[in-house]
């Protein structure tokens, strides 16, 4: 069985934090617009809030892809489970994710989206654990970067669970 161990991060840092983001990003792209692709499920709730801190006119789309897990194929594939519901050509796309581990998800559905000729792509991704990094892909907009643990809460799961905390646990798994 699994348990929480420790509170990583509370709500009230998290909610800095996410506010610091949106203001950063507010800055980056003064009058312009974005197109924000909420990556699902994990990044609903850092989504929803990240979108709530910025100030600009944001238009929200999601994208559900699975990376393929075999390791002999190339990182560059991620298989589309559902696709955007409209065509970002011309558009300042704002890909937000909920970690950034091996790097793979990442990477692959950036090089997807940006074969579509968008104005330009960035990454915004909550977490960051750079130590498991497998691709040279980085996030622009970094709210924590953590070591190798297991965490879960805030829209991360572990087996479908733990996706409502409203904070940020490490997971012990025994
Ligand atoms: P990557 O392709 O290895 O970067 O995988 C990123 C995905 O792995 C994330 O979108 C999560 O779904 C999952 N993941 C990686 N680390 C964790 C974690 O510590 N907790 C929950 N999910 C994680
Ligand atoms: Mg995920």
């Amino acid at each position: 069985m699994e348990r929480i161990r420790e509170i990583y991060l509370d709500r009230e840092t998290i909610a800095a934090r996410v506010a610091q983001m949106g203001a950063q990003i507010t800055r980056d792209y003064c009058g312009k617009s974005l197109y924000v692709v909420c990556v699902l499920k994990g990044s609903i709730v850092f989504c929803a809030d990240l979108i709530r801190a910025i100030e600009l006119p944001v238009q929200l789309d999601t994208m559900s892809v699975s990376s393929y897990e075999n390791a002999t194929v190339s990182s560059g594939n991620v298989r589309i489970r559902q696709d955007l519901s409209h065509d970002v050509a011309g558009k300042d796309v704002l890909i937000v994710e909920d970690i950034i581990d091996s790097g793979r998800t990442i990477a692959a559905l950036t090089g997807v989206l940006r074969a579509r000729n968008p104005a330009s792509v960035r990454v915004a991704t909550l977490l960051d654990k750079p130590s498991r990094r497998e691709t040279e892909i980085q996030g622009d907009y970094v709210g924590f970067t953590i070591p190798d643990a297991f965490v879960v809460g805030y829209g991360l799961d572990y087996a479908q669970r733990y996706r409502n905390l409203p904070y940020l646990a490490v997971l012990e798994t025994e």
